[in-house]
């Protein structure tokens, strides 16, 4: 009999709030982040991640982090799960100072990349992850791996970098992985590799893959994490994203995409179509994205 074995369903955690904006090269006013982040809330997501706790000095678009956690949990908390990214201690506790109860931790598999990017070892930053699962007030804390196939300056990243420190976390008591291709270079075979491996040193943990679309394999590496029983997915309306420390990556894998995708393999998303690609075409209106997805390019009368 045809057919593949994939997951029934997915979930989908909505990352434009957070990894779309901070790639943005214009500051989007605090109002027009707040009416995407009600858009994409209304479409019925269950996760989003929606600003990150850093140094202004590093990503200006996020100066506005207090104010936009604050509005989110005043409309959205309880609806939708609202995640912080944060880089360090400092970051954790001014999130949780405004409210947020759910961070990811954002650390590299690459010690070049953590360096760029948190100005920080890799030993350093696990350490103060060890740190902030000690702190009160947070429901649930989660890592994202940036890195985890291939760094912009190291080329090749070996699966045993991602493994020790899923190991270490998991030590430490955190409760969401998230393995990204924050350059969008790793080939599906690649994924294959690290996600065999991760599999067979944790099995049974869940972690959710997190794809960026720069040659367009996102959606190859979402079918080959699918086919191994991957059922979670960070991606990003309009395909905005990108990390302002590694040079040469562009984009998150489109929302849209993914959804339809899923939908046209008869995976659930729990998202409508339809009404994501309204709101995607609104973010790309909005923000004067020059680039945008494959499915809003395809569907203009959609
Ligand atoms: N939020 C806001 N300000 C912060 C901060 C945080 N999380 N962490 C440090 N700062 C401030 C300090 O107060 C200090 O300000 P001052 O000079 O006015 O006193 C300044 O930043 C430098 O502090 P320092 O302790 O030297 O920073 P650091 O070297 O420990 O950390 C990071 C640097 C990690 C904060 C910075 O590199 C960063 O924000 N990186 C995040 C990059 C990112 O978001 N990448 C994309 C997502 S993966
Ligand atoms: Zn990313």
């Amino acid at each position: 009999m045809l057919g593949m074995n994939v997951p029934e369903t997915i979930v989908i955690t909505e990352v434009c709030p957070r990894d779309g904006f901070q790639n943005h090269k214009t500051p989007i006013p605090t109002d027009v982040k707040k009416e995407i982040i009600d858009d994409l809330c209304g479409l019925g997501f269950s996760r989003m991640e929606i600003t990150s706790f850093v140094s202004p000095r590093a990503i200006p678009q996020m100066h506005d982090a207090p104010e936009i956690m604050r509005y989110f949990n005043e409309k959205w908390k309880g609806i939708v799960r609202g995640i912080a990214l944060v880089p360090n201690i400092k970051g954790a506790e001014n999130a949780l100072e405004a409210g947020a109860k759910s961070l990811i931790f954002a650390l590299s598999a690459s010690e070049k990349h953590n360096m760029a990017n948190t100005r920080r070892t890799v030993e350093g930053s696990l350490a103060e992850l060890r740190e902030i699962c000690g702190l009160q007030g947070y429901e649930e804390i989660g890592i994202g791996i940036a890195t985890s196939f291939t760094c912009p300056f190291a080329g090749d990243v070996p699966a045993e970098d991602v493994v020790r420190i899923i190991g270490a976390s998991l030590d430490f008591g955190v409760a969401h992985i998230t393995v990204a291709d924050t350059m969008g270079t790793a080939s599906p075979l690649q994924v294959e590799k690290t996600l065999t491996r991760i599999k067979k040193e944790f099995p049974g943990i869940d972690f959710a893959l997190h794809f960026h679309d720069t040659y367009g394999f996102g959606l190859a590496n979402v079918l080959t994490a699918l086919r191994m029983g991957c059922d979670s997915f960070e991606t990003s309306a309009a395909s905005m994203g990108g990390c302002p420390f590694a040079p040469g990556a562009t984009g998150n894998l489109a929302t849209e995409d993914l959804v339809n995708m899923a939908e046209k393999m008869g995976i659930g998303t729990g998202i409508d179509l339809a009404r994501l690609l309204t709101v995607s075409r609104g973010i790309s209106e909005k923000l004067e994205l020059k680039l945008s997805s494959h499915t809003v390019g395809a569907c203009r009368n959609f």
